[in-house]
């Protein structure tokens, strides 16, 4: 049915090829808003809304849609017409057309790291250093620095603040962010450093398997291990799932003992992806 209502205007359909987090998209062109030949986006769809919408990555934020307040960056990887070498660099979804995206390779926050998987260290920093409150810019700012990162320039705190520059934090305050960043310039204190080890020790870790969090014995010390403490008359649990959550709500309830529900911080970063 598409063929055909495509051979009978005479267009052709245009397909796009690239990558989000490693995996192959092949997206369809409207060739004008009022085509309903079952494409998937229009000449207008922006990556950001592609990412949202149609692949389901929330992650990415949008706010302003006008490259000002970096929300919606993402890192892309892809070659330099110029020199023909593969660049990186922190691209603002929201104006970057679906059709302009032939060949690139796209990270998001998603990919760079999450909760089953394990974060990346510039997440981990940003959560643990509270550069992170309500979490609508931390994606952002987490891919403005992770694409800094990932391009081969020398990390400064003056190239920090610059690549900081588009990312807009409504409620946080910079401070925080900014701190936690510059923990990866190249001249950071031995205190830092140290600092630096205590954050990645707790929020590195990403599981033998690469799956969710399963305590062992190699995880001795780590904080996600405690599953369940009991401190005087209190008993709490850290569920893995809602299921969990609910059978635990149930246990912990029985005879009458009230029940209350706890964020911890890596929680909190969580919702802020979502
Ligand atoms: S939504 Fe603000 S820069 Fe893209
Ligand atoms: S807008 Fe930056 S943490 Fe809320």
């Amino acid at each position: 049915m598409a063929a055909t209502a495509s051979a009978a205007s005479g267009a052709v359909p245009t397909v796009v090829t690239f990558s989000v987090n490693g995996h192959t998209q092949k997206v369809l062109q409207r060739l004008a808003e009022d085509d309903r030949t079952g494409s998937d986006v229009t000449a207008t769809t922006s990556l950001a809304d592609y990412l949202r919408l149609h692949r389901g990555l929330s992650g990415t934020k949008i706010m302003c849609r006008e490259g000002m307040c970096g929300a919606c960056v993402v890192n892309v990887t892809s070659q330099n017409p110029a020199t023909g070498q593969m660049e990186s660099r922190a691209v603002n979804s929201c104006m970057a057309p679906v059709r302009a995206c032939q060949d690139w390779q796209v990270e998001t926050v998603e990919g760079v790291g999450n909760r089953r998987d394990g974060y990346h260290p510039v997440q981990a920093r940003l959560a643990h250093m509270n550069g992170t409150q309500c979490g609508y810019c931390s994606p952002g700012m987490v891919m403005s620095m992770y694409s800094l990162l990932k391009s081969g320039e020398e990390v400064t705190p003056e190239r920090v603040e610059q690549t900081m520059d588009g990312n807009i934090c409504r409620c946080t305050g910079y401070r925080p962010i900014l701190d936690a960043f510059k923990t990866f310039a190249a001249d950071t204190d031995e205190k830092t450093r140290q600092l630096v080890r205590d954050i990645e020790e707790t929020a590195g870790c990403r599981g033998g398997s690469g799956g969710a969090c399963r305590p062992s014995a190699a995880c001795a010390g780590c904080p996600r291990a405690a599953v369940a403490l009991t401190a005087a008359e209190d008993d709490w649990r850290l569920p893995e799932s809602l299921p969990q959550a609910l059978r635990d709500a149930a246990a912990l309830s029985a005879g009458g003992r009230r029940v209350r529900l706890r964020g911890r911080q890596h929680l909190r970063w969580c919702s802020g992806q979502i």
